[in-house]
């Protein structure tokens, strides 16, 4: 199982996160077959996208090694063919169920049975997905954040159908990626991240639409508090790091008030029908001029290099083994001095 991890990967969509995912493969020296399915600008100018990222990260010593070494191991196609000989294939294209369907038929036309294919879907459910599928019990979730190349996150999904087994085999070889992977073992709508973050957001809007803050208020509070020490560590330990008593008794109190809203909140509803889509068109819940919309693209770009190299130090392998992650902590602090 192992030496799996030697073979090419397959990426299928080279628009903003099949680019990405491939950078971040590329930077772990994997081999990647690139597909660019369609001949849109997006998925034309993915390798260039792929450059620049690369280059980026070489200029901001995340690697010591230039782009063109990298970029030795990547091989972008056009023909489904030229994945059959990978070992694990990655869905990257739109969020659209006929789209998606249509380009599992192509790879598992190619691929042999044995072969992983995960989709990067962020919403819809696995177990829908594995129906349109051959063989679901090889079809997983891969849930990539952006910047893929940056971030340590790397969601691995079971759907009803998936052979836990190669579950954790994708677990581990994510592992050696330098990823952090979490293994949602049984399927949920919107996995472990989007969960939570769903949440936040909704009670966010519920703040805002009702008078309490201004979104420059909610905004701040997000970056200050949880901000602040969400990539040093997650809930259940921040709980136990400041005493989990408090929010024993505040909880009682609370969540009776939250938010549990089902519908659309009417602000973003507002904006996403007129069009707006934030730094990608200087509309969203903030006015951006192009030079404003740069800079913040550009500020986001090298925080996520800065804030990678930070939790960088404080990586504990909680993941292999949550027993012993304190002294496993201890020991990457002490190999920093
Ligand atoms: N953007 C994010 O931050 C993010 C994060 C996590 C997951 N995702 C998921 O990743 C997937 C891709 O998202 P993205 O943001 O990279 O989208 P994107 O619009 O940048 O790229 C879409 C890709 O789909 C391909 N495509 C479109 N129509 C096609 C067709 N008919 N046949 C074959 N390919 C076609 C395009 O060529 C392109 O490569 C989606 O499922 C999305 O939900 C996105």
């Amino acid at each position: 199982m192992e030496e799996r991890n030697e073979l090419s990967i397959g990426i299928v969509g080279l628009g903003h996160m099949g680019s990405s995912i491939t950078t971040a493969l590329l930077l772990s020296k994997q081999k990647v077959v690139a597909l660019a399915p369609t001949d849109s600008k997006l998925d034309q100018e993915g390798p260039d996208r792929i450059r620049k990222s690369l280059t980026e990260s070489f200029q901001q010593h995340f690697t010591e090694t230039p782009a063109a070494e990298f970029l030795k191991n990547l091989r972008v196609t056009k023909d489904y063919e030229d994945l059959s000989r990978c070992h694990l294939i990655m869905e990257c294209v739109s969020e659209d169920l006929d789209i998606k369907k249509e380009v599992y038929g192509k790879v598992e036309s190619v691929v042999p049975d044995e072969v992983i294919i995960t989709s990067n879907t962020s919403a819809i459910p696995i177990s829908n997905l594995q129906t349109l599928v051959r063989v679901p019990n090889r079809f997983f979730g891969m849930h990539w954040a952006e910047p893929a190349y940056t971030t340590r996150f790397l969601e691995i999904v079971c759907g009803e159908f998936s052979d836990l087994e190669i579950g954790e085999e994708l677990y581990r070889i994510a592992t050696r990626w330098g990823k952090e992977p979490t293994l949602v073992r049984k399927d949920i709508r919107g996995f472990i991240t989007n969960r939570i973050m769903y949440a936040m957001y909704r009670e966010a809007f519920y703040l805002v639409e009702n008078g309490y803050a201004t979104i420059e208020d909610v905004d701040r509070a997000c970056k200050n508090d949880g901000g602040h020490w969400m990539t040093f560590c997650g809930l259940f330990r921040y709980m136990d790091l400041t005493g989990l008593q408090a929010y024993h008794r505040v909880m009682k109190d609370l969540f009776p008030t939250l938010s549990n809203q089902t519908k659309v909140p009417k602000l973003i509803d507002e904006i996403a029908k007129s069009g707006g889509n934030g730094i990608f068109n200087g509309k969203g819940f903030y006015n951006y001029t192009p030079e404003e919309a740069k800079q913040w693209e550009e500020a986001f770009e090298k925080f996520s290099f800065d804030i990678s190299r930070l939790s960088s130090k404080y990586v504990s392998k909680t993941m292999i083994n949550s027993n012993n992650s304190v002294s496993n902590l201890v020991k990457e602090e002490e190999r920093e001095k």
